[in-house]
């Protein structure tokens, strides 16, 4: 069992070795973390042990320790206890470890790296990473706001977004920020306007369609012609002409962004080799073009190691940017966030109808739309399990039945899981539903009428509650009677 992990060759030097005390099975994202090396690993592993070996890269601090799970030194259920379900629960030793990672593999041509705050801008988080140096990526006021709450110097940020308005494009010159990734001429010349009324020089990258293919989710890609993002890369003469008739306006880049997750790296190899094209070419006509920004994107592991680590992107990107001689910006989100946090709920009934059995529980799409919206995929697992999680989610499982587990909106699209192995729960057990992180409180809504969940932040032993849960009261506030 120990062995059916598959850890790529190329990543066995930086692996860790982490060993659980449960006594069925070997669960994937388990363990209690005992740091060791690989050398001593080989005599272990041949043993029926439960050994883990975990490429530090894709460190995981929701453990389960005794048949428990924690995030880091907390008991899970003890979180739940305190503060109610549904919960998502953050580990901020996971988020550091994520961004730490992108900002090592890509070192050597000092990136600066703009969180996304789409993927979660929970102001605490967003503090988080501002301490650690992160810069933002912000497509809305709204999100320019949040970052500046969050202590960020704006003068690194990148605002990106189809639609930007009048009133956005002037908070974003007010706020002094990098650049504007601009993604229409309609936009260049409000943008130009705006600067031209503030008596500005507004900074822009013009965001290229590169046409590739980043084999994603058909809602989430980005970078293939006919999405509605940016502009067609064969025209980017003409616009870097256009951007430099302007007074009010200096181009400082290009902007890519592929969609997301992508979790092959050669689509990022293609678009860095298209933009080592583009600048070459605008550099020869002139052009002052000393920005890269290859967006984000980056892959997730939502199921057990698929996802590249952010070195094997590095890998790909960062010859053509040294050769372009430019600054580097990326825009990750999802890869920061998104396996920081679980979504911890409680099951309210299980039913077994239409020769189904369903677990109906308190996280719904209002929590976490992701399954009802792209089909995505989320591990989910009890907090104190009957049986071991399995390396496999996906298939059947010894001691499991295939179960849906739902939630209480009226809607069939209402479900975290369909046919998912899943061992016996019963009433007001706990489940964990895993890699919440990203785009889930993010994209989370009142559907319902329910209340929006509360939100805590793990570090080691401490807890902090970073967004309350909502009240009855806070769903009628904003509400006037006639
Ligand atoms: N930059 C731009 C221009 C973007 O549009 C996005 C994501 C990112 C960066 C960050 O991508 P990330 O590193 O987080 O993958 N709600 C969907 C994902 C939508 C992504 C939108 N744009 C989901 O839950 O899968």
């Amino acid at each position: 069992m120990a062995t059916s992990i598959d850890v790529r060759r190329s990543l066995v030097p930086r692996c860790t070795v982490r060993w659980t005390p449960f006594p069925r099975g070997v669960p994937p994202h388990a363990g209690m973390p005992s740091r060791g090396v690989v050398s001593s690993l080989a005599s272990r592993l041949s043993q029926p042990s439960f050994a883990l070996l975990v490429p530090t890269e894709l460190m995981d601090t929701f453990q389960y320790k005794g048949g428990e799970l924690y995030c880091e030194d907390v008991r899970v259920a003890d979180l739940a206890a305190k503060y109610g379900t549904p919960l998502f629960v953050y580990s901020q030793a996971k988020f550091l470890h994520e961004f730490n990672a992108i900002k090592t593999a890509f070192a050597e041509v000092d990136p600066v790296l703009c969180y996304s705050v789409k993927a979660n801008s929970n102001l605490s988080l967003l503090k988080v990473l501002n301490e650690a140096g992160s810069s933002f990526d912000v497509v809305s006021g709204g999100e320019l706001y949040r970052v500046k709450h969050a202590g960020a110097d704006t003068t690194r940020v990148v605002f990106a977004g189809v639609g930007k308005t009048d009133e956005e494009i002037r908070f974003g010159l007010e706020s002094n920020i990098l650049m504007f990734n601009v993604e229409s001429e309609a936009e260049l010349d409000a943008i130009a306007a705006v600067a031209k009324s503030m008596n500005r020089v507004a900074p822009v990258a013009l965001r290229l369609n590169p046409d590739i293919d980043a084999k994603t989710h058909a809602k989430t890609t980005t970078g293939k012609k006919g999405n509605k993002f940016g502009m067609d890369i064969e025209r980017h003469n003409q616009l870097a002409d256009k951007v430099l008739s302007i007074p009010n306006l200096e181009l400082r880049g290009i902007h890519m962004h592929l969609g997301s997750p992508i979790l092959t790296t050669d689509p990022y190899e293609a678009a860095a080799r298209k933009a080592l094209e583009v600048v070459t070419e605008l550099r020869s006509k002139g052009h002052k073009t000393n920005w890269i920004n290859l967006g984000g994107g980056f892959g997730l592991s939502y199921r057990g190691q698929e996802a590249p680590p952010a070195s094997e992107y590095a890998k790909v990107i960062l010859p053509y940017v040294k050769q372009a001689e430019c600054r580097l910006a990326l825009e990750p989100g999802r890869s920061i966030c998104g396996n920081a946090a679980i979504l911890v709920s409680q099951v309210i009934y299980t039913k077994r109808e239409g020769g189904k059995l369903f677990v109906i529980q308190d996280a719904a799409m209002n929590d976490l739309v992701r399954p009802a919206m792209y089909d995505s995929f989320h591990r989910i697992w009890p907090v104190a399990p009957r049986v071991a999680p399995p390396v496999d989610y996906e298939g059947p499982v010894d001691g499991c039945e295939a179960t849906d587990i739902v939630g209480p909106i009226c809607e069939s699209g209402d479900y975290l899981a369909k046919g998912r192995a899943l061992p016996e729960v019963h009433r007001g057990e706990l489940l964990s539903t895993f890699s919440a992180g990203a785009y889930g409180m993010a994209m989370s809504s009142n559907y319902n009428s329910r209340p929006r969940a509360a939100e805590v932040l793990v570090s080691g032993k401490d807890v902090r509650v970073i967004r309350k849960r909502e009240s009855l009261e806070d769903l009628i506030a904003l509400e006037r009677n006639l």
